[in-house]
């Protein structure tokens, strides 16, 4: 296997780990949110977890974006299939991410905790459905 192909199954691979944290912290806060509890270090820790689990994900795929146009098969895939590899899923992407982010650090910097879950929850629940649709679009389910 080619270090493209490498970096490619470990960025297509990796999702699986991105939507299981999505979906712990998802329900997590769900819960925190309407029971009121109280926010906790296991709460930080899961939301940041999530959050470096999805930037690992960007940096892997900034590498697959950067590395494609180099690999020989390139200028002959399919056009449309390209602009969805090139521009779509990782314009898709990219917002999820960013949105991901500021809504972590509204999320935190809540003064109330129910706020704090809340603020959490929809910015993972966003995030999640922007990354579902990310992922449709370049496997073909969409
Ligand atoms: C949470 C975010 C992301 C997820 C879950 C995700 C997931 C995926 C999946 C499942 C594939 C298909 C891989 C395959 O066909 O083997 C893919 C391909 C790709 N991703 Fe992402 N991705 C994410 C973010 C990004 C970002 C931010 C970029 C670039 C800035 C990017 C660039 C690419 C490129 C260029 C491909 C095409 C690779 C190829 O077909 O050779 N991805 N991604």
């Amino acid at each position: 296997m080619d270090l493209y192909t490498i970096l490619r199954e470990a960025h297509s691979g990796w999702r699986y780990l991105v939507f299981l944290l999505l979906a712990a912290v998802i329900v997590k806060y769900v819960i925190g949110w309407l029971q009121k509890g109280q926010w906790t270090g296991l709460d930080r820790r899961l939301g940041l977890f999530t959050t470096i689990t999805v930037d690992i994900q960007l940096v892997l795929g900034l590498v697959v974006w950067g590395m494609l146009p180099m690999q020989p098969y390139y200028d002959q895939l399919e056009a449309g299939f390209r602009r969805i590899q090139m521009m779509e899923h990782p314009a898709i992407m990219l917002v999820a991410i960013a949105v991901m982010h500021v809504g972590w650090v509204l999320g935190r910097k809540a003064p109330v905790d129910a706020t704090k879950f809340r603020n959490g929850a929809l910015t993972f629940i966003v995030t999640g459905l922007l990354i579902a649709v990310g992922v449709a679009l370049i496997t073909g389910f969409m």
